[in-house]
C-alpha cells in the first residue's frame, strides 16, 4: 500500500472524538479513517497526567501498529497533557485539538474576554491559556495586528458534562440544570466567545448556546482541527488519491453495543465496522 493511501488514526477516551471524526469525514471524504474510543477507561478528565500519558501512548501504539499516516488526538485532555510525549514517540505527525481551538478563539474574540470549558485535567493544565497567549504573542509581533491585552481568559471545569454525554443525556432537564450550574459564573464576564474545550461538548452545543446567549460565539475545536489536518495532508502531498469513498473502522475497549447506539447519535447515521479490541490496548 502506498503511504498516501494509509489511514488517518483518530482517538479519544470514548465517544467524544466522534465529533472530530465527523468534521474530518465532512472535509476529507476519500480518506480511510480508523477511530479508537477507550470506552473501558473513560473518563480521562479526572485522571493524573501519568495515567493519561500511559493510556494515550497505548492507543498511539495500537494506531501506529495499523500503519496510520497521521494521528489526531481527538481529546482535549490527552492533547493538554500527553501531546508532547506522543509526538516524541509516534514516528508519524500527531495533531492535537488545543492549538486550533485557541487560534480560532483569538481570531473571533477581537480583544474581548475568552471563556474556555473543559475537563478538570484540561482546565488544570491551563493548556488553552498558554496556547491563547502564545497566539497573541505571535500576532503582536506583526504591528498591523496588535492585540488588545486588556482581556480575560476565564476557564471553567465542567466534570459532569462527559458522564452525561456518555450516558446519552443530551437534552434532559438534568443536563440543562448542570449546564446552568457551570455556566452561570461565566456569563457575568460577558465572554465574546466560548471554547468547547472537550470533544464531548459539541453534543451539548445547542443547550450551551441557549444558556450563554447569542452574543457569545461558540468555538468547536474539532472543526478547526479538521481544517488543520486537511491543510497539512494537502501541503505535504499526503492526501489519498482516488475518488472512492473512504473506509471507516472503529475500535473500542469495551461495550460495543453502547458505542454503536450512542455513536450513531454523534455521527447522525448508523454505525458499521465497530470491533472490540482484543486486549492489546488494555494491559
Ligand atoms: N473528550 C475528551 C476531551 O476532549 C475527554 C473526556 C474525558 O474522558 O474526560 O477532553
Amino acid at each position: 500500500m502506498k503511504f498516501n493511501d494509509s489511514p488517518v488514526g483518530i482517538f479519544d477516551s470514548g465517544l467524544g472524538g466522534l465529533t472530530v471524526f465527523k468534521e474530518i469525514r465532512k472535509i476529507l471524504p476519500f480518506e480511510d479513517l480508523i477511530y479508537f474510543g477507550d470506552t473501558a477507561r473513560v473518563p480521562y478528565g479526572n485522571k493524573s497526567k501519568e495515567t493519561i500519558i500511559k493510556y494515550s501512548s497505548e492507543i498511539l501504539e495500537f494506531l501506529t501498529g495499523r500503519k496510520v499516516k497521521i494521528v489526531v488526538v481527538a481529546c482535549n485532555t490527552s492533547s493538554s497533557l500527553a501531546l508532547d510525549d506522543l509526538r516524541k514517540k509516534a514516528g508519524v505527525p500527531v495533531f492535537g485539538v488545543i492549538e486550533p481551538g485557541a487560534k480560532k478563539a483569538v481570531e473571533v474574540s477581537s480583544g474581548g474576554n475568552i471563556a474556555v470549558i473543559g475537563t478538570s485535567a484540561t482546565i488544570q493544565s491551563r493548556a488553552y491559556s498558554i496556547a491563547i497567549h502564545k497566539e497573541i504573542t505571535f500576532l503582536n509581533g506583526d504591528k498591523s495586528r496588535r492585540f488588545n491585552n486588556g482581556f480575560k481568559i476565564i476557564e471553567k471545569a465542567c466534570p459532569l458534562f462527559v458522564p452525561l454525554v456518555e450516558e446519552g443525556f443530551l437534552n434532559q432537564e438534568i443536563t440543562k440544570s448542570v449546564i446552568n450550574h457551570y455556566l452561570s459564573s461565566l456569563i457575568v464576564e460577558k465572554p465574546s466567545c466560548l471554547v468547547l474545550g472537550c470533544t464531548h461538548y459539541p453534543m451539548l452545543k445547542d443547550l450551551i448556546s441557549a444558556e450563554i446567549g447569542g452574543n457569545t460565539e461558540i468555538i468547536d475545536s474539532g472543526i478547526e482541527t479538521a481544517e488543520v489536518v486537511k491543510n497539512y495532508l494537502k501541503k505535504n502531498g499526503m492526501l489519498k488519491v482516488g475518488a472512492e469513498k473512504g473506509g471507516e473502522l472503529f475500535f473500542v475497549s469495551d461495550d460495543i453495543e453502547k458505542f454503536k447506539e450512542l455513536g450513531g447519535k454523534f455521527l447522525g447515521r448508523s454505525m458499521e465496522n465497530v470491533s472490540l479490541t482484543d486486549g492489546d490496548v488494555i494491559k
